[in-house]
């Protein structure tokens, strides 16, 4: 197999999703939608997380199985193994390593202000280890080994992206330009799809009830379902407005789907109700998801084939890894090897 990534112009992307479960219709708007549309202006890695996965205790088979399966999600969501990087975090020892020397540009009260890692240590209170409280230095050594200029992520990961940056400022600072300091693309809207059944918090794979997430292998009358059963607030108007957080969500989702910006979808449904507007939705996203659905059961058959594009994208991404952390090791004062 060829890809197109050897031009040395394109500044370069680096993005990851954590193999925790079927990713759902959030992921795709603020990750993946976005990940496939930079592939011919960037030169985009992206990878499967799943080093980051089992700080919350995982089932090894699951997780082997769900590494396969999000990464058939990402090419079923658009991202051309011919154009872009695939591979397994995993597969490349450098992202330890590298967090390994960051861990120690890292305090301890940074990492304890991430809000992920806060409600992350609620919804564990039984397993709260330290790879938990480092997660984001992690993330951080995933992004800075590609010298990586633009992290495509949906707004979530904001916090993280932060400290990133300034891990790589400290760390030049330091010794001397060593990483480039990447910037956050987050887009204004999707960058945050909401629960369909509790529209005060995010949408997520491992969401215990499972109408209030739609995810990206649902079928069209579970999607239509879902959307139909969605919780909506007082009122009755199509408007969007942040105070009726499940409104504005289907009509994010709505956006999305069709590509009608808010005032269009008010205009459209001007004097229609709720009814007729979930209906609406649900028939949009239920046409968004069916191709992608498809591929994704198609690619996702051929198990060898999906190894391959795995295997060759790990020994890619494996040139630029080694070069950022030779240079780290030299500018920390290891002996070379
Ligand atoms: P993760 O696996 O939780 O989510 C992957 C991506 O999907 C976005 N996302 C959403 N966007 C909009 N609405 C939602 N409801 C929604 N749910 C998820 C997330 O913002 C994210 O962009 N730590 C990361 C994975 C990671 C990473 C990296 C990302 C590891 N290393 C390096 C960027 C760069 C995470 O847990 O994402």
């Amino acid at each position: 197999m060829e890809n197109s990534f050897q031009n040395e112009e394109k500044k370069i992307i680096l993005s990851g999703i954590q193999p925790s479960g079927i990713l759902t219709i959030g992921h795709y708007t603020g990750a993946l939608r976005n990940w496939a549309a930079m592939q011919d202006e960037f030169n985009c890695y992206y990878m499967v997380a799943d080093l980051h996965s089992i700080t919350v205790r995982q089932t090894p088979a699951v997780l082997r199985k769900s590494t396969l399966d999000t990464a058939a999600m990402f090419i079923a969501c658009g991202v051309d193994p011919e154009k872009s990087i695939l591979f397994i975090q995993s597969h490349l020892p450098e992202h330890s390593q590298l967090t390994w020397v960051l861990n120690t540009f890292t305090g301890m009260g940074e990492c304890s202000r991430m809000t992920q890692f806060k409600d992350k240590s609620a919804n564990h209170a039984e397993n709260i280890n330290v790879g938990l409280f480092t997660y984001p230095v992690l993330m951080a050594s995933d992004i800075l080994l590609y010298q990586a200029n633009l992290v495509p992520v949906g707004e979530d990961q904001r916090q993280h992206l932060e400290l990133c940056r300034n891990l790589a400022q400290r760390f030049n600072n330091n010794y001397s330009e060593t990483f480039i300091v990447p910037e956050p693309y987050i887009v204004k809207l999707g960058a945050k799809i909401m629960s369909l059944q509790d529209p005060s918090k995010k949408m997520s794979k491992s969401d215990s009830n499972s109408n209030a997430s739609i995810f990206l292998n649902d079928d069209d009358t579970t999607i239509k379902n879902k959307i139909k059963r969605a919780v909506t607030d007082s009122g009755s108007e199509i408007k969007y407005d942040e105070s009726r957080p499940g409104i504005s969500n289907l009509m994010s989702l709505y956006y999305i789907a069709t590509g009608k910006n808010y005032q269009a979808i008010e205009e459209e449904f001007s004097g229609a109700g709720y009814g007729d507007f979930k209906i609406a939705v649900a028939e949009a996203v239920a046409e968004l998801i069916a191709p992608i659905r498809d591929k994704y059961f198609s690619v996702r058959k051929d198990e060898k084939a999906l190894k391959e594009i795995l295997t060759y994208g790990a020994e890619k991404a494996s040139i630029q890894a080694r070069k950022t952390l030779r240079k780290v090791y030299k500018k920390v004062g290891f002996v070379n090897f």
